[in-house]
């Protein structure tokens, strides 16, 4: 978070508020949402677009109904994934024409749902999916904006299980062997579909360019092949998400506006050289947005010296609500945040309450020798895919996520109760 200070006294203050006054009020763990941040990373992404290109964010980071007016209000447009998120963005009052449908196996009712509703575009990922939503349009008496998603096959560099542009994985359709081509063929004999575009996602947390360059390079291929075929210039790309944030210091993210000239640029220049029109860019940042703007706040339970190797030190969360560490070895960095120390450093792991050896938050760090239980520490960069994927694991409570802004706090989820996890058990 960039409003984040450490007072005279050693007591870390977000938004103008102590780290310390938030744990009182609201409990531990809890996610620390720094709200200007977030609207000023929402903005750096919209005005490097310019008018000339749509970002969408992606809502699977991290959705809530307050994210979204912040998003509606900084004029981003949103990427849903499911009738959950769905629900939220409208909920919310996020114009349907402003949010895109993503995902491999939308249910016939999603579909209906967000046909109903007028949503700006389906992106469509295989096909059955083109068939499926052209008669739920037509059913409808609709004629509904789609895109395709296709997989360019270039492999992207990150963990196996985010990235998504190699062929042998379950999203898109393959460029290789024809079938994208085929999917678009059969997109434009379809009533209920007016094609607006080609869609590529290569993966996630990723800092080199250039995967997104060959991506590039093969989505105006396809658009080259389609004016070719079918005598029409498709008047979009999505180029998607997947722009890497700094979880340690050896993360160097480039800013939205480096990201913007280099898509720009490549596009235009694959265009100029492919003789097209150049289509409107989209792009769909969930991490590089939401990601750095909270941390979690965790309260030390026990701190366990093991001899000759290193101290456990365990918190009252954990792969609960950061299940990152142990899905895919992410790092993190974590900080004494409620008191100064001079004591000598000490390796560290910072362990979770969890009924499991990899339950783990933080695998490597330092933390004061004389760190004890009742300090606060906080794990930063925890805005994107913690709370989204927290669980309710052992039955422990999902963390509530407090907004804070120029010195006021707002709950804007709320810690999960007890009476939430009995009132789903109705046996
Ligand atoms: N667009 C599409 C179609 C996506 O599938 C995703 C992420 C995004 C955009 C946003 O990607 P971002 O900019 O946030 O990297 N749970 C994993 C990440 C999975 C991402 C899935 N799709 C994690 O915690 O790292």
């Amino acid at each position: 978070a960039q409003t984040v200070e450490r007072g005279e006294d050693g007591v870390v203050t977000v938004g103008g508020i102590g780290v310390t006054q938030l744990a009182e009020e609201y409990g531990t763990p809890a996610y620390v949402l720094d709200e200007a941040d977030f609207r000023a990373r929402a903005r750096a992404w919209r005005t490097a677009f310019g008018t000339d290109a749509d970002v969408f964010y992606a809502g699977k980071a991290f959705l809530s109904r307050a994210v979204v007016r912040w998003l509606n209000e900084e004029g981003l447009n949103l990427d849903v994934c499911s009738g959950g998120e769905l629900a939220t963005a409208l909920s919310a009052g996020m114009p349907a024409d402003r949010i895109a449908f993503h995902g491999n196996n939308k249910s016939p009712e999603e579909i209906e749902r967000a046909v109903r509703a007028g949503v700006g575009r389906i992106v469509l990922d295989s096909f059955q999916e083109i068939v499926r939503v052209a008669h739920i349009a037509q059913s409808l008496g609709k004629r509904q904006r789609v895109q395709i998603r296709i997989t360019v096959g270039v492999e992207a560099h990150t963990h196996e299980f985010i990235a998504t542009a190699h062929e042998d994985q379950k999203f898109g359709i393959p460029l290789a062997g024809g079938h994208a081509a085929e999917a678009v063929r059969r997109a434009l004999q379809l009533d209920g579909l007016e094609l607006i575009g080609i869609h590529s996602h290569i993966g996630s947390q990723i800092f080199d360019m250039s995967g997104f360059e060959v991506a590039a390079h093969r989505v105006v291929g396809l658009l080259k092949d389609i004016r070719d075929e079918h005598g029409i210039e498709l008047p979009e790309i999505d180029l998607g998400g997947g722009l890497g944030i700094a979880y340690t210091s050896d993360d160097d993210p480039r800013e939205p506006h480096e990201i913007a000239k280099a898509l720009t640029e490549i596009v235009t220049r694959e265009c100029e050289s492919a003789k097209l029109r150049t289509p409107r860019i989209s792009v769909e940042p969930g991490r590089a947005i939401v990601g750095p703007t909270a941390f979690t706040l965790y309260e030390v339970g026990t701190v366990k010296p093991l001899d000759g190797l290193r101290t456990y030190v365990s918190v009252d969360g954990g792969m609960s609500d950061n299940i990152r560490t142990a899905l895919y070895d992410a790092e993190y960095t974590v900080a004494l945040v409620s008191r100064a120390s001079d004591a000598e450093p000490m390796l560290v792991r910072v362990v979770g309450k969890h009924c499991e050896s990899g339950d783990i938050v933080v695998k490597d760090a330092f933390l004061p020798g004389d760190l004890a239980p009742g300090d606060l520490i906080a794990v930063p960069a925890t805005g994107a895919y913690c709370r989204s994927m927290a669980s309710n694991y052992n039955h422990v409570l999902r963390p509530p996520v407090v907004a804070v802004r120029e010195g006021e706090a707002r709950v804007v989820v709320r810690r999960e109760t007890e009476e939430d996890l009995l009132r789903l058990d109705v046996g």
